[in-house]
């Protein structure tokens, strides 16, 4: 089965968060099962720059804002990508520095509706093999507002091919004016609350959800939030609306990348069946990267870590409340890397100044100290308010490392709560709160503190968590069963 997969980022070329994950992991394992993938990406400077040998495709003539844009089709191999690449190479719209979707100073970049209009109207025509170079898919699986408007192109198209798209965060809706809609000449007949249009604007997110033949979101408890007003951002009428299509699907993790045995990134590798000298050298290197020397103290409190970006999602403000409270009554320290609101980023960089030997912040990106904080803390903190699935979480259950988090999506699909019945059971993995407060949040630290101190439980829950599977395999066979209905 031939697969055109269209997203705007992908590990490890380009990567703000768990989308570039599943553009990474998804389409290898649904190539593992047989599929026949072509990965569709744009031409972000940052990306070029990380190609040799490329082949021209073709060239595409659309519609940008202002008349018609040329977009130049780039096919490579890259030693990562078990299939071929197709980079939209279009300089004014892509080959710029930074982060994908945001300028130096974290506000949108001006022209995103036609950058992303421009890259939905070319990957629409690849689908299509306007090119002629004779690869058809049978399916176009596109993610996220960035390519929420691929689905409504091909929606009249004769002999198209089936549209699936996976929405991995609701939060953001690629909202735009009426303005952007009508420079960027999309079809008149869209313009309807039946269509993309959302109190007055346009929606990208929308787009996909309406016009494509099936919409995905990466948890079932995901799939089921945002049909209520809660968790909906508006949308949750339509999503209801249209729940014959909608499907919650969990995503795995890339379990070659995450391996506590192998991973390049560590300084000591350790598995499930003797944990704990090569965990401890792990926790002593991560305190020392802070601080001159991790003495017997340090060693023996609990080190509780957190990556992620810096955003309300992440209920970061609840971690910022529970931090003193914690300093204050045990012995506990911190290690977190973000970056993300700079309002964050200030309040964790000052906690981190008052509490030097305690409290450890790198703001910033850093994919080696993502891996090392997975391996080397004892607890994982993820406490968002909503998370549609979450890769982190599962990261530090293969990692040995708890994790506390809200029973929310993917949260709540993934953890297993460390309560009485489950801890006598033996089928606990981490620590759930279940209700959105700081106050809860604390109590749950505290009941994972305890348990910590209980060495032979502990390591039993360590062991539940690493053998998990979360494989890609079971995910990828749900997908090709979806795109063959
Ligand atoms: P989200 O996609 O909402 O950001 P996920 O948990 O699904 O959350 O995925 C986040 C991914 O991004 C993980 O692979 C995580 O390790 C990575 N990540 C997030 N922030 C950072 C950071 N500051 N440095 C390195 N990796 C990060
Ligand atoms: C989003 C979500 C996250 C999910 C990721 C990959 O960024 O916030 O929960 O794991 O996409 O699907």
């Amino acid at each position: 089965m031939k697969i055109l997969f269209v997203a705007s980022e992908a590990y490890p070329l380009v990567k703000t968060g768990g989308l570039g994950d599943v553009a990474y992991s998804l389409p290898h394992a649904l190539q593992a099962r047989g599929a026949d993938i072509r990965l569709v990406l744009p031409g972000y400077r940052a990306l070029l720059r990380q190609l040799d040998q490329v082949r021209i495709l073709g060239w595409l003539d659309v519609r940008g804002a202002e008349g018609i844009v040329s977009a130049r089709i780039l096919e490579t191999r890259h030693p990562d990508f078990a299939f071929p690449l197709w980079v939209i190479d279009c300089p004014p719209l892509f080959d710029r520095p930074g982060n994908p979707y945001v300028n130096a100073n974290g506000q949108d970049w001006p022209d995103n509706a036609e950058r992303f209009a421009v890259f939905a109207r070319v990957a629409a025509l690849l689908a299509q093999d306007a090119l002629d170079i004779g690869w058809q898919p049978a399916v176009v699986h596109t993610h996220d507002w960035q390519t929420g408007l691929v689905a409504a192109f091909l929606a009249d198209q004769p002999g198209r091919p089936k549209t699936v798209f996976t929405i991995h965060n609701l939060a953001y809706g690629g909202y735009f004016s009426h303005g952007d809609f009508v420079r960027l000449q999309l079809p008149g007949s869209w313009w309807s609350s039946e269509g993309v249009e959302f109190h007055g604007g346009l929606s990208m997110l929308k787009a996909g959800i309406v016009y494509a033949d099936a919409v995905t979101t990466v948890s079932p408890t995901y799939a089921a939030e945002i049909c209520t007003p809660a968790f909906g951002y508006g949308l949750d009428g339509l999503l209801l609306s249209r729940q014959y299509k909608l499907h919650g699907i969990l995503n795995g993790i890339d379990t070659r990348i995450w391996n506590p045995s192998t991973d390049p990134h560590l300084p000591a590798h350790y598995s499930m069946s003797r944990i704990l000298p090569g965990k401890r050298r792990n926790k002593q290197a991560l305190i020392e990267r802070f601080l001159p020397r991790a003495d017997d103290d340090a060693m023996q409190a609990p080190l509780l870590g957190l990556v992620g970006r810096l955003v309300e999602q992440k209920g970061i403000d609840w971690v910022l409340a529970a931090i003193p409270v914690l300093l204050s009554e045990t012995d506990a320290r911190f290690v977190l890397l973000g970056s993300g609101q700079a309002a964050y980023e200030h309040k964790l960089t000052r906690l981190a100044k008052q509490h030097p030997g305690r409290v450890f912040v790198e703001i910033g990106y850093d994919e080696a100290l993502a891996h090392h904080i997975e391996a080397g803390a004892d607890l994982f903190m993820m406490p968002s308010r909503f998370e549609p699935c979450g890769l982190n979480q599962m990261y530090s259950l293969r990692y040995g490392t708890p994790p506390i988090v809200f029973k929310t999506g993917g949260l709540a699909d993934t953890v297993i709560d460390a309560d009485a019945e489950n801890l006598a059971a033996g089928n606990a993995t981490g620590f759930v709160f279940d209700t959105p407060e700081v106050a809860a949040f604390l109590q749950a630290v505290r009941r994972a503190f305890d348990l910590y101190r209980q060495p032979t439980q502990w390591r039993r829950l360590q062991q539940n968590g690493m053998r998990q599977s979360f494989d890609w395999a079971d995910s990828a066979g749900h997908y090709l069963a979806l795109y063959s209905t």
